[in-house]
């Protein structure tokens, strides 16, 4: 749809004399039944000193046989314009079918690194269902930015430093279990921290030696350090089984005490550059700070540091090492200070680079418990999808075929992740189990189908016909043009996505191409001489042409959205 849109904005720049860019920013796409492309022409009337309406007329009559545009208007001072159906069908549908598994990649980040910071949980913790968005949107984001050509470097940086570490290792010297610790891992760990803050209270030694515990940390003592291993591999372990069910990898985890080596050497480079000053025995640095702003703190008065002491060490490192276009950081909308201040630390030390870090937050998730209860761990809430997705298909699925048990969890997570991604990403939203498996809205479940839906009828229909061999000026139903230009948009929401860093654009439209292929098929059931395995053999290869390219656009849409697209339901 693209070249169609440059088609249209070439056009009119070169008949009003204006710059293509300026005229490309201001095309919107119309309401239903307008066409695919609408102008305002008011912003010119000044430059041009003509009226409005006046501008759209001449516009529309220079466009009187165009060969892409079947129709050009001029409506009060819009222009609307309408693709010629024949000419998109038969140029979209053997490109997307040509490009397959490329289908909406382009090269326009060639040359450029994104360094993408996300997921990052605390370890000692299991992933709690919080951790889904920001794990979710940034492999999204991560997948995105790969099809647009960009090197892209995903990070894990793992809250694997800092206090806590010397509370848990202090409590396991105490009162530690070693068996149980291997019997329940990570889950162990979390019911060790709940007896550290209560020796906390109960022991007025404690919380003294779980500050020295952290500090032989920080000095590398062969104990502490043996126990502080310990805590991260486990933790990992149960990371990484997730991660593995949500199809999501890392090219690095470099959790915070990657950087504890280099925290002098960070301190001292702040303190010549943008300076620091102690506060109430804190060092903190000495940039200027808004009335009520606690200020960033990089150094505890018992020396030990901090988590912005780490991320000042952390950028500054990937800076040096991939000279990023974009270092993005996937973190909720909690942390915003800490970003602003991280970015203003980085800016009165000189570097420029950090215009380029721009921190990706995401709003709450309200309203989630799981038939375990409320407090929410991410593994529980993938069961249950599972289960219900199972649940549901039992009963449904007419076809016995198929592996229930594998599609549920394809299903279920899919519809999870969905679920979560089509939602403006700093907007909270309300968290609804009967929303997430509704197979006729806008969820992951619906657009799944759609694509299954694909794959059975080119299996019926006895597979994909060669490209090339369709004749394809026999699509001449409405609803095929719709068709084809809906799943024509989802390249440009690919980039739109990707430099609004909002996945919700491209989730929308899938849900679209989705939700047009599925009044294709209502029209074939209304009309049988719009089924798609219809007698006449040249128009059911025709038809099978175009649920070919229905099928790449779909599964190409969820899979950038890390949504499994099973091919069959
Ligand atoms: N570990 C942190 C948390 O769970 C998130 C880290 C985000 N990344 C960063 N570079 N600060 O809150």
């Amino acid at each position: 749809m693209e070249r169609y849109k440059k088609a249209f904005t070439d056009e009119i720049s070169r008949a009003l004399e204006l710059d293509t860019h300026e005229v490309a920013k201001l095309v919107k796409t119309p309401e239903a039944g307008r066409g695919d492309f609408a102008l305002p022409c008011f912003p010119f009337a000044k430059q041009l000193k003509r009226n409005p309406a006046q501008i759209a007329e001449e516009i529309a009559s220079g466009f009187a046989d165009h060969p892409m545009f079947e129709k050009v208007v001029a409506e009060g001072p819009y222009i609307n314009a309408t693709i010629r159906s024949a000419h998109v069908i038969s140029n979209l549908v053997p490109q997307i079918r040509n490009a397959d598994e490329h289908f909406a990649t382009s090269d326009k980040g060639y040359g450029q690194t994104v360094v993408i910071d996300f997921s990052s949980p605390n370890i000692a913790k299991p992933l709690g269902f919080h951790h889904l968005r920001s794990t979710m949107i940034g492999n999204a984001l991560a997948n995105i930015h790969r099809a647009m050509g960009y090197t892209v470097r995903r990070i894990n940086f793992l809250g694997d430093w800092g206090k806590t570490f010397g509370l848990l290792a202090e409590a396991y010297d105490r009162v530690g279990d070693e068996a149980k610790l291997n019997r329940e891992g990570i889950a162990y760990l979390l019911s060790l921290y709940v007896e550290a803050n209560k020796l906390k209270v109960s022991d007025p030694g404690f919380d003294e030696a779980a500050r020295q515990m952290f500090l032989k940390q920080e000095q590398g003592d062969a104990h502490a350090m043996e126990l502080w291993q310990l805590f991260r591999t486990i933790s990992l372990k149960e990371f990484k089984r997730i991660y593995r069910r949500l199809e999501v990898e890392f090219d690095f985890y470099e959790g915070e005490s990657h950087y504890r080596d280099g925290m002098d050497e960070v301190i001292a480079d702040i303190h010549k550059t943008a300076g620091t000053r102690e506060d109430q025995g804190a060092l903190v640095v000495d940039m200027p700070y808004a009335d009520d702003e606690p200020p960033m703190m990089l150094k505890k008065s018992d020396g030990a540091t901090l988590y912005a002491t780490r991320d000042v060490a952390a950028a500054k490192d990937r800076y040096e090492r991939f000279q990023f276009a974009k270092s993005l950081y996937v973190v909720g909308t909690e942390q915003k200070r800490h970003f602003e201040q991280l970015k203003r630390a980085l800016s009165a030390m000189g570097c420029e680079w950090e215009k380029q870090m721009v921190h990706v937050n995401f709003g709450r998730v309200h309203g989630m418990s799981t038939r375990k209860g409320t407090v929410v761990f991410l593994e529980d809430v993938l069961n249950e999808a599972r289960d219900r997705a199972y649940e549901k298909m039992s009963a449904d699925s007419a076809d016995r075929n198929i592996d229930i048990k594998a599609v549920s969890e394809e299903v279920g997570i899919g519809g999870i992740v969905f679920g979560d991604l089509k939602n403006l990403r700093a907007s909270d939203y309300n968290f609804d189990w009967d929303e997430i498996l509704n197979t006729k809205g806008f969820t992951g479940i619906c657009v799944q189908y759609a694509h299954a839906r694909c794959c059975s009828i080119l299996r019926k229909g006895g597979g994909a016909p060669e490209i090339g061999t369709a004749d394809l000026s026999l699509l001449t139903a409405a609803e095929e043009t719709t068709l084809v230009k809906e799943i024509g948009r989802i390249p440009q929401a690919v980039e739109v996505s990707a430099n609004e860093l909002e996945p919700s654009r491209l989730a929308r439209a899938v849900y679209e191409a989705a939700r047009a292929w599925n009044r294709y098929q209502q029209a074939g059931n209304n009309d049988k001489s719009l089924r798609i395995l219809v007698e006449d053999e040249k128009v059911k290869t025709a038809r099978l042409a175009l649920v070919d390219a229905t099928r790449i656009a779909l599964e190409r849409g969820l899979t950038l959205l890390g949504v499994p697209a099973p091919d069959a339901m």
